[in-house]
């Protein structure tokens, strides 16, 4: 962003004396550029850094190269087209060219970009004890970017998901339970590389019908801390209720039955189960009542 901006700025500042464009090319590749004229070239100058690297003027002076990139270099007298072969990252820099004797020269800002083959790409999780009680965890795509920017992100949910934009850094929380794998794309110009998937420690196999209705709600409900909190003590209410209810029908169940034992585990594990389950669904209202927060800046 702040590159872009500052880029923005340079076309602006550039803007009265010469329209400038950035122009990447692949360290190692070939640089083309185009001065996208039509007509009969009679004269034509391309400079590098102020100095002359080709010029042509007709039935007067041949076509000639000049200074270090003399060897490498290639002009198209049709087209007007200047192509540098094998370009360095040092290479780069400002190219101009001026056609037929126009008063503005046009001019390129040529910036070398590496192939990202050859670069790792991998997904960091943070903080180191991501677990899927976490409230959230930041997942980091990470990258060494030395010669190889700019670059765009992006993420995939889920092994069959759809690749989508973002930042380098995005927050997956309670509320991201739905997938198993999360994935990121590093995009250049001229390349791009996917990290391994990483396991999404919110996953979970099944959704209860608890948190399939709080993953529902819509964010008006759930839009503070408050609404979230009450939400969970309605939840223990029930609970008290349901227990209370597991409790009765196993005295009925000892007295008519007498295997007294496995219906009590039976009930102990029942009520766990409950207890785990409501415990995850008041995180999930409190992960959501949180991003909502977060998002329209409610306290
Ligand atoms: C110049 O470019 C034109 C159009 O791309 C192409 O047809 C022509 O062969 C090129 N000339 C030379 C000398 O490469
Ligand atoms: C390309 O340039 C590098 C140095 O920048 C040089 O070592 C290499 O031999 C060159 N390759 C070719 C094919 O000219």
């Amino acid at each position: 962003m702040a590159l872009t901006a500052a880029l923005s700025l340079l076309t602006l500042l550039a803007l009265p004396v010469v329209a400038q464009d950035v122009t990447y090319f692949e360290i190692g590749g070939n640089l083309d550029l185009n001065p996208a004229f039509s007509g009969e070239i009679t004269s034509i100058t391309w400079k590098y850094k102020g100095n002359i690297v080709a010029e042509y003027i007709k039935d007067s002076v041949p076509l000639e190269y000049l200074g270090d990139l003399k060897g490498r270099t290639n002009v198209n007298l049709t087209t007007g087209v200047l192509t540098i072969s094998n370009m360095s990252q040092s290479d780069g820099g400002l190219f101009t060219v001026e056609i037929n004797n126009r008063v503005l020269p046009v001019s390129y800002n040529a910036v070398g970009v590496r192939k990202l083959d050859d670069y790792p790409v991998e997904v960091i999780m943070r903080p180191l004890t991501c677990h899927r009680s976490s409230t959230e965890c930041t997942l980091t795509c990470w990258v060494d970017l030395n010669e190889a920017e700019p670059v765009q992100y992006f993420w995939k949910k889920g092994e069959a998901g759809e690749w989508e934009e973002g930042e380098k850094v995005i927050t997956i929380s309670q509320e991201t339970w739905s997938f198993q794998t999360i994935t990121c794309k590093v995009k250049n110009p001229f390349s791009e590389k996917d990290s391994d998937p990483a396991v999404n420690p919110f996953y979970r196999k099944s959704s209860s019908f608890l948190r399939l209705l709080v993953n529902s709600f819509s964010n008006d409900y759930l839009s503070s801390a408050t609404t979230a909190s009450l939400f969970c003590l309605h939840m223990i209410f029930m609970m008290l209720i349901l227990s209370m209810i597991l409790v009765a029908l196993c005295g009925t169940l000892r007295f008519f039955l007498m295997k007294s034992a496995v219906q009590i585990k039976l009930i102990i594990i029942t009520v766990a189960k409950i207890v785990k389950e409501i415990n995850l669904t008041c995180n999930l209202a409190k992960s959501k009542a949180y991003t909502n927060n977060f998002y329209f800046g409610l306290t």
